[in-house]
């Protein structure tokens, strides 16, 4: 999903979810009301969510009001995240004023960092429910019915969700999520990640598959595979990541590189996209794929955090800024006119004003299309809460977030203009934002074209002639 590139629009957790209404399969007829902030791998698991209560015989509603229960899919990636779900959890007090037996969960990420505390903090909520323990939810929606409070947090070694059919929730029709991986083991020191979301474990690659050809097979064209780290991806028959390593053994495994391949070979009219890369992780053997594949688009969004060899250190991200730089350039070697986008952090603990200055430095080397651009913000129980000193005072952290936004608008204002009097095939997403008269889609590069809608209609793929940009999009007409 790309964002406007404006300083109030590059946080990631202001996606919001969009509850819709879909009838439940075997109808007590109380509606269920879904909000979702944070990444992508949290819409996709309300998707899990809606799936669950649905087979539980609820139906979804887009209307709070008439809601019997209220399920809010929480980010803690950062503070102001957490802070903008008790913003949301107020507005539900005014909802439950009015419906006294209205029930409020809280899931996902937010929900396993605080855990029963949440309840002590807030005593509207009645159901809290982490990440790898929704199977559970209408035993917890039962329970908070009769007035108890109802907590499951428990972390796993195996929940996947595999089996479960995500129920396609706001979406258009045409691009889906499918997560492959859950958890995450890199323990990066700033990140809450493998807090909240447990170790690292990898989904069945056969279920990967079906669900993709049954997209497909819906009318879907496109695919994302989901991942904290999606470079890390090994299927060996189940169970943690480092339990398969430690056999020492890959025979009969899965890599990342060949479940992408496998996926591609779904159609080649299904494109298929991953999302997130590790520098440390992203290998040849994926490069090779992506330029194998036409239907497997040529973007990576690669996260740098910093350009700072010392700092990325202290992150303990597992490169250096020469490593990174070379990954880059492998990837131009081996897949030309890739689109690249990153994610940056600004005033890490100890960074200096020279430190500072290469991650900007980094920025231009790279020459990234796009960035989602943050400032450090300590997260309770982080390695880096607990080990180093967050001293860059709040001002220096905004001026330097100031300073990488800026460099990036103009670097992406000039990757666009690059693309005028250039061709793209489009896989038409649905009418533009602005006008119905136009249509919106993506190129391979996962930049947005916009173009006179005439006789097309979405999920088909167009050749678009772009004219003009915005640092933000491209503008274009069809030509056959
Ligand atoms: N798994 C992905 C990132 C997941 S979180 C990866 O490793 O790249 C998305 C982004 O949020 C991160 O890339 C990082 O830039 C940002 N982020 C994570 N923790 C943060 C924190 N404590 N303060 C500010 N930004 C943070
Ligand atoms: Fe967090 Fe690092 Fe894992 Fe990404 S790789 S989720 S930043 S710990
Ligand atoms: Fe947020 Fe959890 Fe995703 S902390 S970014 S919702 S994994």
């Amino acid at each position: 999903m790309q964002e406007q590139l404006t300083t109030e629009k590059v946080i990631l957790e202001e996606r919001q979810g969009e509850a819709v209404d879909l009838p439940g399969t075997n109808g007590h007829g109380k509606k269920l009301y879904v909000e979702s902030y944070g990444c992508q791998m949290n819409f996709s698991d309300s998707e899990i969510v809606a799936s669950v209560l649905i087979k539980d015989g609820f139906q979804t509603t887009r209307i709070m009001e008439e809601a019997d229960v209220i399920m809010v899919n929480t980010c803690a990636i950062r503070d102001n995240a957490e802070q903008r779900v008790r913003g949301r959890l107020d507005e539900f007090r005014r909802v439950k004023k009015t419906n006294p037996d209205l029930v409020v969960g809280v899931m996902g990420c937010m929900a396993e960092r605080l855990k029963t505390k949440l309840l002590d903090e807030d005593k509207l909520v009645d159901i809290v429910v982490g990440p790898d323990s929704y199977r559970d939810l209408p035993n917890l929606v039962r329970v908070a019915e009769t007035g108890q409070k109802a907590v499951n947090v428990l972390l796993s070694r195996e929940e996947t969700y595999a089996d479960i059919a995500p129920v396609r929730l706001g979406g258009n029709g045409i691009s889906a999520f499918i997560s492959i991986t859950r958890g995450c083991d890199n323990m990066c020191t700033f990140c809450v990640v493998p807090f909240t979301r447990g170790r690292e474990r990898s989904r069945d690659s056969e279920s990967i598959v079906e669900e993709a050809r049954q997209l497909f097979a819906d009318g879907y064209r496109e695919v994302t595979l989901l991942g904290q780290n999606v470079d890390s991806y090994l299927w060996g028959g189940g169970g943690l990541k480092k339990d398969i390593l430690a056999k020492g053994d890959l025979t009969g495994t899965v890599s990342f590189a060949e479940l992408m391949e496998r996926v591609a070979q779904v159609s080649p009219l299904l494109r298929v996209r991953f999302s997130t890369s590790h520098p440390k992780d992203l290998s040849d053997d994926v490069l090779h794929v992506m330029a194998k594949y036409r239907n497997v688009c040529s973007y990576i969004h690669l996260p740098v955090q910093s350009g700072n060899s010392r700092v990325l250190d202290l992150m303990n991200r597992g490169y250096t800024r020469e490593w990174y730089l070379q990954r880059i350039q492998r990837i131009r070697e081996l897949v030309p006119e890739c689109g690249i986008s990153t994610d940056t952090i600004s005033g890490f603990c100890t960074e200096t004003e020279e430190e500072h200055q290469d991650t900007l430095s980094i920025i231009e080397a790279a020459q990234f299309d796009f960035a989602y651009m943050f400032k450090y913000s300590e997260r309770p129980g982080t390695l880096a809460a607990k080990k180093l000193e967050d001293d860059v005072p709040e001002e220096v952290k905004g001026r330097r977030l100031q300073e990488v936004i800026d460099l990036q608008m103009r670097l992406s204002e000039e990757s666009n203009r690059r693309d005028i009097g250039k061709t793209f095939e489009v896989l038409i997403e649905g009418p533009s934002r602005k006008s119905p008269d136009f249509l919106q889609g993506r190129n391979t590069q996962n930049k947005v074209i916009v173009f006179p809608r005439e006789n097309f209609e979405k999920g088909q793929y167009v050749n678009v002639l772009v004219q003009d940009c915005t640092s933000a999009t491209l503008k274009g007409v069809a030509v056959r």
